[in-house]
Formats: structure tokens, sequence, C-alpha cells
């Protein structure tokens, strides 16, 4: 190996062009490919910035030359050399140093490399547990580095807007205790004080509160949270969140500060114009029209509801339903041609979300459908449903009836299982919408309790504060969702900064007095002290690099993931830890 001692890169491997023709340049990289063409032998230079052919000729360095000869894929080397124009016909238009190569004076090897686990240029092979175990290599990858450029000016972006606007970044603890967002805690447990433990925070929730508290007025941060919950493409152990929190504000003026943002970020970023005002649906409408509080609103396909029109229908399945307080509700899929066998399948997808299976309609001429329950229904019903529906000839009418959220969710799910297997999603279209008026509390089903539909903190819209103990499921938040293209990509709400309102919020959800003070006490003392009223919001920082990236999963623009069981497969972690350690800890394994 040599060093690179009294070499001083004089150009990254992205820049040299027909302007630096005759400049003498010493350049550093990775071999990135190796043509021997006996005569000479050319080497694709690379770094960070790009590439820049280099040619080793024995005519003019026969040391070098020589040299070149022992170089293979991702061996590290210094070069020193003259630009030169390329011989015409050998230019690569693709390339920005395409027009110009190097011609090697002097040839450093710095260092080697191993054959690599994978191949790293051209098409992606390998498993993504591979390819993470090695994401360094995964990492010189073009297109790889490009994602984490774009997080890099996302985030950036994202600052400056917060600076500008006179939020305030503060860091919150990491060795805390437990923040509810509804997930399980990552517990670190403490040395000094044997047998209790720091829960790494779901989020800064409750420091933000408290900074309002002490008067920061508006503080913003870009933080990691940590949540042990089940994993999926857009779920990670720990993620980040651009983290936001205002003093003496309403519903409208958080929402004002992030909408502004998107606006401006898309604009700069992606050169998309977003459409503005962001559009708003209620929760109730979201669920009644998409089947979802995340809709994906690039395309139509609404839920709508025909049990009024399929009423007299003697179909026994529709009669069973409405007898039992269901619904029939329906999707209209335009100039579909649906096979028997996609309609079966469509039949099983929906099975996972608790219906028995669709009814379908295919519209043909005049109105008639080729339906297995055309008899059921008379002319005048169907052409009612064609008309409400906006059903033409070609179109396929997907039906399904059930009890109200088995209908909405499956329906809601097909909706863009549908579009997305058709090709009826716009690529590079970037859809968002407002949910707003959640409810404040859901019913748990399992457990029997009410719990927080958002997290406990969250204020109940004024109207509705005199229901909070009589008809809690009525009481509407002031809390919103922001979607993209079918995915949350942030939340917030207005927080309750009274303590009576708190502590009545806490009763309802079966927190006790006692555990309240417990797990919430040092808030709750906060709260004495002069809470303004504010509220705030969460971007998740890593579904919208992931989405304006272009990518399916956020393990894509995380740098260092964790697989979907939370394995890290870089560094092996989780892993065992010594003895010794655990019993510095008090803990013992009990298996
Ligand atoms: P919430 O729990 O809705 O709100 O989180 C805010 C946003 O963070 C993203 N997100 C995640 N991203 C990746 N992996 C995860 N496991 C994950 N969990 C959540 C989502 C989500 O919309 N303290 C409140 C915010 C507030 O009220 O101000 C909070 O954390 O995009």
């Amino acid at each position: 190996m040599e060093s690179i001692k009294g070499w001083k890169r004089t150009h990254t491997c992205g820049e040299l062009n027909l302007d630096s023709v005759g400049k003498d340049v010493i350049l550093m990289g990775w071999v990135h490919s190796r043509r021997d063409l006996g005569k000479l032998i050319f080497v694709d230079l690379r770094d960070r910035e790009g590439i820049t052919q280099v040619v080793f000729d024995p005519q003019i360095s026969q040391s070098a030359y020589e040299k070149a000869k022992q170089l293979k894929d991702e061996y590290v080397i210094a070069v020193k050399g003259k630009v030169d124009r390329r011989i015409k016909g050998q230019e690569n238009p693709k390339l920005v140093t395409g027009e110009i190569e190097v011609k090697a004076e002097s040839l450093r090897i710095l260092n080697s490399s191993e054959l690599l686990p994978f191949q790293i240029h051209g098409a992606v092979d390998g498993s993504e547990t591979l390819r993470l175990k090695y994401r360094y290599l995964e990492m010189r990858r073009h297109e790889v580095m490009e994602v984490f450029r774009l997080r890099h000016r996302i985030a950036s972006f994202i600052r400056n807007y917060f600076d500008k606007k006179g939020f305030i970044e503060v860091e919150t603890p990491f060795l805390t205790k437990s923040t509810p967002e509804g997930a399980r805690d990552y517990l670190v447990p403490s040395r000094v004080h044997k047998g209790k433990f720091y829960a790494l925070p779901q989020s800064p929730q409750l420091f933000k509160q408290i900074l309002m508290i002490a008067g920061f007025d508006r503080y913003y941060q870009i933080v990691r949270c940590f949540r042990d919950e089940d994993l999926r493409a857009d779920r990670q152990p720990e993620f980040t969140q651009v983290d936001v929190e205002m003093s003496f504000v309403d519903e409208e003026d958080v929402m004002a500060v992030f909408e502004e943002m998107i606006k401006r970020l898309f604009d700069e970023v992606l050169g998309y114009s977003v459409s503005y005002p962001i559009q708003r649906l209620d929760y109730k409408d979201a669920i009644e029209l998409f089947g979802t509080d995340k809709p994906d609103t690039r395309f139509g396909m609404q839920l709508r509801d025909i049990t009024e029109l399929v009423k007299d229908s003697e179909l026994r399945v529709f009669q069973d339903v409405i007898n039992a307080g269901g619904v029939i509700k329906a999707i209209n899929v335009k100039e579909a041609e649906f096979s028997r066998k996609r309609l079966d399948e469509l039949s099983e997808e929906v099975k996972s979300y608790g219906a028995k299976g669709i009814i379908w309609a295919k519209v043909s001429s005049n109105n008639a459908w080729q339906s297995p329950i055309k008899k059921y229904l008379s002319d005048e019903s169907k052409s009612k449903i064609n008309q409400f529906l906006d059903a033409k000839p070609g179109d396929t009418i997907i039906i399904v009836a059930d009890k109200r959220d088995v209908v909405n969710s499956s329906l809601g799910m097909l909706r863009v299982s549908i579009a997305k297997s058709l090709g009826i999603i716009k690529e590079n279209d970037y859809s968002f919408v407002w949910i707003n008026r959640f409810p404040l509390f859901q019913y748990n089903e399992q457990e029997h309790r009410l719990e927080p539909m958002h997290h406990p903190f969250t204020s109940p819209l004024d109207e509705d504060i005199e229901l909070v103990e009589k008809e809690p499921l009525k009481v509407r938040a002031k809390a919103y969702d922001l979607v993209l293209n079918g995915q949350e990509i942030g939340g917030g709400s207005i927080r309750i900064h009274s303590l009576e309102l708190q502590k009545r919020i806490f009763k309802i959800i079966g927190i006790s007095e006692e555990e309240a003070q417990k797990k919430f006490g040092f808030f709750l003392e906060a709260l004495r002290y002069g809470a303004p009223p504010h509220g705030g919001m969460a971007l998740g920082f890593d579904r919208l690099v992931a989405i304006m990236a272009g990518k399916e999963s956020i393990r894509e623009v995380i740098p260092f993931p964790k697989t979907t069981s939370a394995i890290c497969p870089l560094t092996g972690a989780p892993s065992e830890v010594d003895e010794e350690q655990l019993r510095e800890l008090g803990i013992s394994k009990s298996n």
C-alpha cells in the first residue's frame, strides 16, 4: 500500500471537462472498472461526484502502466496526470467528464479490495439482508448516494425554513421516561439505580409541551424517535420526525406553517407545484368516501353507499345485511376488463378484512349488467345505480355488503389495490390531504376500554368538551393528520393546557390519579405554572423523503436501517452481552 504523502487531490472525479484540457491534475477514488486493451489500460475512476476515465499508456509512463495491471475493482488509487481530449468517437455523452480523459503519469495504489460479496454496479443483485450487511458497499452505488443527498437537501431546507420563521431547535433527552404514542417502549437499564429503567422516547411530545410552558414559543427539532412495534415498509423501530410546537395558536396556525413548508419544499427540491391550499377532509368523510383515514387522493373511485338503491332487492345477502344494520357500498372501476379469475382473486383479497367477498357487475350497452346478481335487481334499480355511480358501458361495479366498518375497510383497500394493478395512479404525482376532526377517543375492543386516538394530551373541540363524560365516542379532537399519496406523513393537535381538563381525560381513559401521577406527574406539575395555549405537529421525515425519492420503503432512505424483524444486519444488533455487563446492571437472564 502506498500513502498520499505529498499528493493533494486537485479535482473530484465529476468535474473535469473540455475547459480542463492541458491541466495537470491529481484524482483519488475507487477503480469502478478496468479494461486492458493490451497497448493501453483504461480505468474508470470513481468518487462521490462522478467518474473520470484514466488512460495508462506505456509511452507516457511505463511504471504507471505496469502498476495499473494489478488494479482490480474497488481498489483505491491516486492518479497524477494530464487532462486530454478523448479521441473522436470515444466520447461518452452520459458523463459530465465524457469528453476528456486523464493520461496517467504516475499511479499510487492506496488500498486493495477483496472480491465483493455482490455486484455493486449495474443491476441490483444479492438479498436485501446481504446488501444491508454491506450497506457501505451498497452506498457506493450512485443511485443510493443520491438518495442521501436528497435526504440532506430536504433536511437543510426544513432547518432553514423553521429558522427563518423564528423557531428554535432544541434537543430533548433520549434517556427519559415513557411517552405514550401507542407503541411499546425500548428500555435502557440504569446501572447506578439498579432495577430502574430509562425509556427511549416514542416522541419528544411532553418535552416540547414543557418547552412551551418554559416560554420558548416556537420549537422545532429533527429528532429520532423509538418505538417497539410491528415493522412494515413504512415503519422502523427508530425513525426521524420533524417535530414542531407553537404557543398561542389554533389548528389553522399549525397547519398553515406546515402547508407553506410543504409547498416551498416540493417546489424547491422537486420543481413540483403542490395544489394549494391543501384540501381538507373530516375524518368521518374520509372513512365514508375512501374507507380509511389515509386516503390516496391521486385518483377517484370513491366508495358510494347504495343501500337505499338496493333495499328492495330480494337478494338474501342484501336483506340480511340491511336487517343487521349494515351497509352496501360500491366502487365503479372505469373501463376495466376483469377476468373471472381476477374477480375471484379480488373476492379473496377482501376476506382478510372480514368481508365475505365481493359482488361484481359489468356494465354493458343500454345500462344492462352482466353480473351474478342481475336477476335480483329491477332494470330501474340497475339504471339508478349506474347513474349514481356514473357507470358507463365497459365499467365494472364492485359491491361489498357487510357491517359498516368491514365494508369501508375492505372496499377502501380494494380501491387502492385495483388502482395499483391497473396502473391508474400517475407516477410523480403528489396528492396531499389534511384529515381533521378525528374522534378524541376510540374503543379498544380487546381491552374493553376507551383510549386516545392520537395521544392523551390532545384537546377536544371546544363545543364537544361537555360530551367528554356523557358521550366520549362522539367527542371530536383538535387533531389533524397530513396524508400524502395514501400515507400518513404527519400528525398533530392542539393540546390541553388546563390541568383540570387533562385530569378529566386521564380519568375517561382509565388512568387513575395515582397512575397519572406516577407516569406523568412531572408534566401535570408543569401544567400548574401558567401553561400557554399551545399545539404542534410532527412529520414522519423518513416517509416524506421516501415518497419524494420515489422509494417504496423507508428502509431505502435510512442510512443504516433495520430489517422487518428489527435486526441490524450490518452490526448484528441486537446481540448478547457479557454476563459481567448484566451483573453490573443487576439483570439476570431468565432462560
Ligand atoms: P405520530 O405518532 O402520529 O405523532 O407520529 C408522527 C409521524 O411520524 C411518523 N411515524 C413513523 N415513521 C416511521 N416509523 C415509525 N415507526 C413511525 N411512527 C410514526 C408518521 C407519523 O405521522 N407526538 C406526536 C406528534 C404531535 O402530536 O405533535 C406524534 O409522535 O409519519
